[in-house]
């Protein structure tokens, strides 16, 4: 089985991003910016938040995160997003997902600017997108397509099944391999028999939020496998995905572990959304 590690390919699209800074730089006196807003002290999403922070300063970027206290109200998290999108050094914006119950994604995804939009889940990018035209894409699907192309994994005529329909990762990845030719499926909570889907689809993507949901069972032979799952505590602690990865050796084509599969990818593809967008406002 081939492992499909993101980490190499990560290294691969790092390095190419630092000439483009570094002419970024030279041209504007400051590298890309991209500031994070993180509410709340969910201990994984801190940790997920520092990582792409250090993977911001590794390629010569500069990154802030805005550390907000659980209990702010939504007209001041409103407030901080405006500021953000008015102020001429900064260059991306990422509010950290999930947040507390009492704000509203929705509200977040109408207020972040467009031009600023490092996670490409604002309406107007998910519009451009769907719509087949350029913009910033999803993290996570965006970076699961770099890892196949890395691979020379090519899904034109495959059967695809995407498991899990999130705005962040199921849909637009059932999209991204549309455009790319493969035939997908898209499974989610409410698919009734999921394994008769997953053991006939030639590509698998999980993305389903669930600990070790999946295993060689639900697989056909020489299938490509790729977890987008991130689980802290499901496997005696350790971090795990949403498919049982030590089952697969023997069985699938290739796949992605957990960690250093899609996790490492989502990060780079955020550098690359940030470097795009400093670039574009640059030029204006
Ligand atoms: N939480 C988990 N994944 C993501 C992501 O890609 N973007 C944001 N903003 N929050 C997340």
């Amino acid at each position: 089985m081939l492992v499909l590690d993101g980490k190499e390919v990560s290294g691969k699209v790092r390095a190419s991003l630092v000439p483009r800074i570094e002419a970024f730089k030279a041209r504007n006196e400051r590298p890309p910016h991209l500031t994070v807003v993180i509410v709340g002290d969910d201990k994984a999403s801190h940790v997920y938040v520092r990582n792409k922070k250090i993977a911001c300063e590794k390629v010569g970027m500069t990154s802030t995160i805005h550390s907000l206290p659980a209990d702010i109200t939504q007209n001041e998290l409103n407030e901080l997003l405006e500021t953000l999108n008015q102020d001429d050094a900064v260059d991306g914006i990422l509010v950290q997902f999930p947040l507390p119950a009492h704000l509203s994604s929705h509200e977040v995804l109408k207020t972040v600017s467009p031009e600023k939009d490092a996670d490409g889940l604002t309406y107007t990018s998910l519009g451009y997108f769907f719509a087949g035209q350029p913009t910033v894409r999803p993290c996570t699907p965006e970076g699961v397509m770099t890892i196949l192309k890395h691979f020379n994994i090519n899904v034109e005529g495959m059967r695809a099944v995407v498991v899990g329909r999130s705005n962040i990762v199921g849909k637009p990845m059932a999209h991204m391999l549309t455009e790319a030719n493969a035939t997908v499926t898209l499974c989610h909570s409410k698919t009734k028999n999921l394994s008769e889907y997953t053991k006939q689809a030639d590509l698998v993507v999980v993305a389903a939020g669930k600990a070790r949901l999946l295993g060689k069972d639900d697989f056909k032979k020489d299938a490509v496998v790729i977890d987008v799952g991130m689980h802290g505590t499901g496997n005696n602690g350790k971090l795990c995905g949403d498919v049982r990865f030590e089952e697969l050796q023997g069985w699938a084509k290739a796949a992605t572990p957990v960690p250093g599969g899609v996790g490492p990818m989502t990060i780079t593809t955020l550098l690359q959304n940030t470097c795009l967008l400093a670039e574009k406002r640059a030029l204006r």
